[in-house]
């Protein structure tokens, strides 16, 4: 059995509900979404949730506090209900103390439920201790989301470079700001013209500062690092730059030749750890030149395997939910075996 629970229901976990019916013959018959859990609540079916009807309930704009099923049910309700073995974890990002996130992520861990999350708080916080509880446990772990949505990034840095050393990873992992930067050389903006574009097209978020300040870059460059390398670090002392005194002749002076991305850079060879994240200019030989609108990339050096870059994954809330779909599939199909 494959009983699930999805605790936030923003903008991805809607477009996570939407794909389990768009793709429901690759799940098994016998899967099952139990639970949806907001902070205020949630609806639950112990037989499983109709999955037609709650995308027919949201597609139409009802709040799902007023859905027939809605309860004052909680995450703690649903652990001491036993009843579920993956937890899709989406509530949101919280880098200062990685809360809601931790708790759900660490207690459904420690009652050998699978987790499955898109938060990055609690990955970049805590995800030794986390991962630690997983394979005590022998549960997954699986946070493919937290690192460029659909990119994929963690797969690409761990399992398909397996036996080989990466020493480097250079990423462009944030959608936001590479459209930004890409829309004031294309549509001859200013900063702020090209920000507003980007929040009109809803691209950009209301408040943007974490993708702006490169700090959203910088928190995806210090998971990759985390998780490839096993390296610890405070992430307050990082060196970050954002994009937001970049200026339009800085851009426009090198469009023939070079590109500015805001990148991140990470180097970890025999303990020595090097770490930046800032607007660089990028020679069309560079691998990740070709990293476009709200795409990302990643580049990993390796010893033995040469060097690997992966792009695409442009940031969307269907292709986030999409990334926590492949992560729900792998440990599905991992299980069955
Ligand atoms: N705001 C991010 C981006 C997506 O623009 O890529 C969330 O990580």
């Amino acid at each position: 059995m494959f009983n699930i629970a999805l605790i936030g229901f923003g903008a991805v976990g809607k477009s996570f509900v939407k794909l389990l019916q768009l793709k429901k013959n690759l799940l098994p018959d016998n899967m099952k979404l139990k639970y949806i859990i907001k902070s205020d609540g949630g609806i639950y079916d112990k037989d499983g949730l109709d999955i037609d009807e709650i995308v027919k309930y949201t597609n139409s704009n009802n709040k799902i506090q007023k859905h027939p099923l809605w309860s004052n049910i909680s995450f703690k309700d649903m652990i001491k209900n036993k009843d579920i073995d993956i937890l899709v974890e989406l509530t949101s990002t919280n880098i200062i103390n990685g809360e809601p996130g931790y708790t759900h992520i660490k207690s459904a861990l420690e009652n050998n439920i699978n987790v499955v999350t898109g938060n990055k708080g609690p990955i970049l916080l805590y995800y030794h201790e986390l991962k630690n509880i997983s394979l005590k446990n022998d549960v997954y772990l699986k946070i493919g989301c937290t690192t460029g949505g659909a990119l994929p990034s963690v797969n690409a840095g761990t399992i398909d470079v397996l036996g080989s050393q990466v020493t480097e990873i250079i990423g462009v992992l944030n959608g936001t700001t590479n459209f930004i930067l890409e829309e004031m050389i294309k549509s001859n903006m200013d900063y702020k013209e090209a920000l507003k574009k980007a929040q009109d097209l809803k691209i950009a978020e209301k408040d943007p500062s974490l993708d702006v300040l490169g700090i959203d870059t910088a928190i995806k460059m210090a998971i990759l690092s985390k998780v490839i390398w096993d390296v610890d670090f405070d992430f307050e002392k990082l060196k970050i730059q954002g994009i937001t005194n970049v200026r339009k002749k800085d851009l426009l002076d090198n469009i023939s030749k070079k590109k500015t991305k805001l990148v991140g850079r990470a180097y970890f060879l025999n303990g020595n750890f090097e770490f930046e994240v800032k607007p660089m200019l990028l020679n069309k030989d560079h691998p990740l030149y070709f990293v476009d609108g709200k795409n990302k990339g990643v580049h990993y050096k390796t010893d033995i395997l040469g060097d690997i870059t992966v792009i695409g994954g442009a940031s969307s809330p269907l292709n986030a939910a999409a990334s926590i779909f492949r992560d729900l599939l792998y440990i599905i199909e991992n299980r069955r075996r």
